[in-house]
């Protein structure tokens, strides 16, 4: 499955920079909780994959990592220490962990990074109704209802696009299939107005009918981690409607206590919020 040999490409971003920890811990935590609480198997698609890895990690977040008190993102990332992993050996990882109880897929809109991605030993996302120059056409793609399923979501930079169409598509899917949605937004400063009309939208959208877990990283001041100083960040997971709400307030609680452990490591507070209607 892993073929490690594929030479990281430069980026234009740390990896492993605030908002990536605050994605891919919530992503572990979720992860990691399926595969010990729920019986089915999981099927998990990246269609904004990026770049596998990046080595060497970044001095800074590599302390963070040590920091960090035992979690399904530290223990991931502690196996290949010399390499930031991104979001798909990162779920892959955690079902080695469970006799692969997760099948990982993956996609980018630049060719290259495609080629990367399945180099490095990922499947590569091959959907009727999806677009790979299009990571959100996910949302129409030919995903068995029936089955288990987590999409990320995670265009980048890209908040003025993410408008109450796509959080519409989004929530339809949540409440119809047994797929749950990760959304991962960026905005900065100056964008503070788009954000809270996101807000707004999203409220309007999931009012007191859906279930959902998020964590927030605000810009990080003077840090020397590239792409942390400008932006803030936030991810919120829609959970689908199938799981039962004992188990999600496990999740919920775990993700919690993610906050409250990422919030040491960093030294800044890492926002948490949740929903899971009773
Ligand atoms: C931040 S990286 C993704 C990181 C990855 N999801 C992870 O967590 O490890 C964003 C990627 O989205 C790709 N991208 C940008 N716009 C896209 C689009 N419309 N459809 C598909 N991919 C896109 C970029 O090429 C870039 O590699």
């Amino acid at each position: 499955m892993e073929k490690f040999e594929l030479i990281a490409h430069p980026l234009p971003y740390t990896m492993g920079n605030g908002g990536d920890l605050i994605k891919h811990g919530l992503l572990a935590e979720f992860t990691d909780w399926h595969c010990r609480e729920i019986p089915h198997s999981l099927t998990y698609y990246d269609p904004f994959g990026g770049r596998p890895w990046q080595e060497p990690v970044h001095d800074a977040v590599s302390k963070r990592i040590k920091t960090l008190e035992a979690c399904p993102l530290k223990e991931v990332q502690s196996i290949h220490s010399e390499k930031y992993l991104g979001s798909g050996h990162i779920v892959s990882q955690i079902s080695k962990q469970y006799e692969n109880k997760i099948t990982v897929f993956s996609s980018d809109s630049d060719s290259a990074a495609r080629q990367d991605l399945e180099a490095s030993g990922l499947n590569l996302i091959r959907l009727r109704g999806f677009n790979l120059e299009d990571g959100l056409s996910i949302l129409q793609g030919s995903i068995d209802r029936s089955k288990h399923a987590l999409i990320l979501i995670d265009p980048f930079y890209d908040l003025e696009n993410i408008n109450k169409k796509i959080l519409d598509k989004i929530i339809r899917k949540v409440k119809e299939d047994n797929t749950s949605i990760a959304l991962f937004v960026l905005y900065y400063n100056a964008e503070i107005n788009l954000w809270s009309q996101f807000k707004k939208i999203n409220e309007n959208l999931t009012g007191d009918s859906f279930n959902y877990i998020s964590l927030q990283c605000d810009a990080i001041e003077n840090s020397t981690i590239e792409g942390e100083s400008k932006f803030h960040s936030s991810i919120i997971l829609y959970t689908h409607n199938n799981y039962p709400n004992d188990k999600l307030n496990i999740l919920s609680e775990n993700v919690s206590k993610f906050s409250r452990n990422l919030t040491k490591a960093v030294g800044c507070p890492i926002g948490f919020d949740s929903q899971i209607i009773s």
